[in-house]
This record gives structure tokens, C-alpha cells and sequence, in this order.
């Protein structure tokens, strides 16, 4: 059998939308921690599609236009409502209301690189309306619309709690939605690539890469950091808890990486944030329980805390309930996403990879009467 399980250390395609070289991580060769510190999240979607910073004018128009497509069609809501509410993640819900987004979108079947543009633009504006929309719903709220004149991040959580958020929060959604944006060939970004590979629809690729991201051993993970420091609970029972995850051999969540080895580049933004975000709601313990958790993974595994960890105690400061962590990924994922579609449909070609047989040999088949 190859030692290439999980495709570790393949290079499935080449890419201009970002890199991880030595630990690096570049949005179209700009640092990850200069974006991180300076950049909107409009101006970081903005590089993503078309491969440069916006002048002033440009960012302006782009800016505009996202928060003039951020309504939904009514009938999502609706439907939102006949969920089966109790039992439905914010992730499948999520899933289901882009598959059905797509089913109001005259253009969806359009893979032209014109059309293809506009598709990316409502998606990343209506994803964000999607998410609070189900997070009111649930609650028995009505959604909020959007409002002109706020910023992507703004409108999110404007739209999530019905009030204008302060500046703290609105910078730390913003710093958050930056850093997640993209991140090379990832598996959900690669499971978006391989399905408009077959000249599917923008609408299927956003779809299967929500699937993905759904997962644990992906974007799924931050909501379970929160559950474990939930049950940890004071910094005095780290050490015992984690010990015993240790024994069992249970995955620690928020820590390891495929590709980065002496680091996740993301985590420390986060980090800093979660420190001057609990340090303002009072609640010091889930940074502390955080570094205590850090120290010793870091001390006993050599396994570095990746982009998932922190981003748990940071989301939990802004008071967004735990399932939510993962759609909030995905609400800033989805840009990466689009370039990524864009520019698989730019220089396509069908992807199709071969398996390694394992199976048995040549078998002589035995008629259905005649078997045993
Ligand atoms: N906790 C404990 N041990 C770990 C962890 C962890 N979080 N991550 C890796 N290891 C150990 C494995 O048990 C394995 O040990 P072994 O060789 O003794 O069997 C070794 O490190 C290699 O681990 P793999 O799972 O083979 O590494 P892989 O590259 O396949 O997986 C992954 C990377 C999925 C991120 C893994 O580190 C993990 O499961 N982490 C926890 C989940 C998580 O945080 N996911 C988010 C990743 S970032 C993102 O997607 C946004």
C-alpha cells in the first residue's frame, strides 16, 4: 500500500489564491498577519477573486454591493421554519439552505466566468443572512434584514442579535472572518474543486464543501473546543482531564495540523484575542483553561494549537452560541470557496484520481442456485 493515506504531502493542483510554504500562510503572497492586522474582511474577499488589494473606489463599490445582496428570498425562512428545529445543527440547516439558494438563482447553471462572479458575490453576501436568520428562527425571532451603510462584520452580528454590535466586537469579527478566509487546498476546499471539476454548478460545489467543513477533524472542530473546556471547567482540572484523553488516545481538539509543523500562524491572533475578549466580559477562566491546555498539549504531544482552538473562547466572549462557531467559519470560508471555483472553472480540467487495489484477486463467479 503507497504511504499516501489521506493524500498526505500530495500536490493535487496548482493555485494563486494562497499558500502555506514553511509555515507561511499568504493571501495571494500577502502575509496572513498583515491582513489580519490591517485588512477588512470586504478587502481580503476583494484579493481573493481578483488577485489585488482594491483601491479606495473599488472597495468602496465592492463593499456596497455585498450588503445590497445580503437578502434572502423569503421562501428559505419559511422553509427554515418547517425544519424539524430541535434536532437540526446550524450546519445542516445551513447545507440545506444553499442547495435550496440555488433553486432561486435564474443564473445557478451558468459557469461563465461573468456569471460565475455574480454567483460568488451572492453567496458570500447571502450566507452571512442565512446563518442569523436560522439562529433567530430557532429562537421563534424573525430575522433582521440587513442595514446599508454597516460592514460585512457589522451586518453579521447586527443581524444575529437584532442591535448594533460596539467597535470590540465588530474588529474582532472582523479579525476572525480574515483569518479563516482561505486556506490552500484544504479537504472542504478541495471537495468544492472537485465537484465543479465535473462543470457542476457554483450552488453543488458550496454545497459539498459545507458537508466538509462540517466535520470534527475540520471546521467542526472549534465547537467541540468549547464543549471540552466547557467540561474542564476550572484551570485546576486541566491536567487531569487532558491526561485522561491522553490515556485514552482521544483526539484533543483545536490542536494538530496536516500541513503547518511548527505552528497554525492563525492561532496567535486568536489568542491575543481571546485575552482581551474575556478580559472584558470578566470571564478570564476560558482564556486561562485555554493556555493551561496549550501548555500541557504542547509540552506532552509537541502538537501546537491550530486556527480552531482559541476561536472557541473568542466566539463564547461575544456571547454566539456554541453550533454557531462552525457556520460563522463557514460564513467567511465561503470566499475562499468562490476563488477557488473561479479558478477551477478558469482552467478546467475533470479531477480523477486513481485508487491503489486492495481487494481481492481475480474471483471465478459461482451462479446465485449454486452458492453456498
Ligand atoms: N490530539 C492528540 N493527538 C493528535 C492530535 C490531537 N489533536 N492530532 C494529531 N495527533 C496525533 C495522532 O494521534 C497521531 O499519533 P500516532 O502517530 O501516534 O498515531 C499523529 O499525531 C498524527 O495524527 P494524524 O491524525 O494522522 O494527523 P493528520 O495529519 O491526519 O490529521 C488533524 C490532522 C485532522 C488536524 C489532526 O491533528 C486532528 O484530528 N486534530 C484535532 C481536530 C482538529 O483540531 N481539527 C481542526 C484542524 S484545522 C482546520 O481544519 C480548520
Amino acid at each position: 500500500m503507497s504511504n499516501t493515506r489521506g493524500l498526505e504531502g500530495v500536490v493535487a493542483t496548482t493555485s494563486s489564491v494562497s499558500s502555506i510554504i514553511d509555515d507561511v500562510l499568504t493571501y495571494q503572497g500577502y502575509q496572513i498577519d498583515d491582513l489580519a492586522n490591517y485588512s477588512s474582511f470586504e478587502e481580503v474577499v476583494y484579493l481573493l477573486w481578483n488577485s489585488k488589494l482594491p483601491n479606495k473606489a473599488e472597495l468602496e463599490e465592492f463593499s456596497t454591493n455585498l450588503i445590497k445582496n445580503m437578502t434572502v428570498p423569503n421562501e428559505i425562512f419559511d422553509y427554515m421554519k418547517l425544519y424539524p428545529i430541535a434536532d437540526v445543527h446550524p450546519m445542516a440547516a445551513l447545507r440545506t439552505a444553499i442547495s435550496q439558494l440555488g433553486l432561486y438563482d435564474h443564473e445557478a447553471n451558468e459557469v461563465d466566468a461573468d456569471t460565475a462572479k455574480r454567483i460568488a458575490l451572492r453567496l458570500q453576501a447571502k450566507i452571512a443572512t442565512i446563518v442569523t436568520g436560522f439562529a433567530r428562527i430557532r429562537n421563534g425571532k424573525e430575522p433582521v434584514e440587513p442595514k446599508e451603510g454597516l460592514s460585512f462584520a457589522a451586518n453579521f452580528l447586527y443581524m444575529l442579535n437584532g442591535e448594533e454590535p460596539k467597535d470590540t466586537e465588530i474588529d474582532a469579527i472582523n479579525k476572525a472572518l480574515v483569518l479563516h478566509a482561505d486556506h490552500e487546498l484544504n479537504a472542504s476546499t478541495f471537495t468544492a474543486r472537485v465537484c465543479v471539476a465535473t462543470l457542476s454548478d457554483f450552488y453543488s460545489g458550496i454545497t459539498s464543501a459545507i458537508g466538509a467543513l462540517k466535520g470534527p477533524l475540520h471546521g467542526g472542530a472549534n465547537e467541540r473546543v468549547m464543549a471540552m473546556l466547557s467540561e474542564i471547567g476550572e484551570v485546576s482540572n486541566v491536567d487531569e482531564y487532558i491526561q485522561k484523553m491522553f490515556d485514552k488516545k482521544e483526539k484533543i481538539m483545536g490542536f494538530g495540523h496536516r500541513v503547518y509543523k511548527s505552528g497554525d500562524p492563525r492561532a496567535k491572533h486568536l489568542r491575543d484575542m481571546s485575552y482581551k475578549l474575556t478580559n472584558i466580559t470578566g470571564e478570564t477562566k476560558w482564556y486561562d483553561i485555554s493556555v493551561a491546555v496549550e501548555e500541557k498539549v504542547t509540552k506532552e504531544k509537541g502538537l501546537p494549537p491550530n486556527v480552531d482552538f482559541y476561536s472557541a473562547s473568542v466566539y463564547h466572549s461575544l456571547g454566539i452560541d456554541h453550533d454557531l462557531f462552525t457556520p460563522i467559519f463557514a460564513v467567511s470560508r465561503v470566499s475562499g470557496w468562490n476563488a477557488h471555483i473561479l479558478e477551477q472553472y478558469a482552467d478546467n480540467r475533470l479531477i480523477r484520481p486513481r485508487a491503489e487495489y486492495v481487494g481481492p484477486n481475480t474471483q471465478k463467479y459461482i451462479p446465485l442456485n449454486d452458492r453456498d
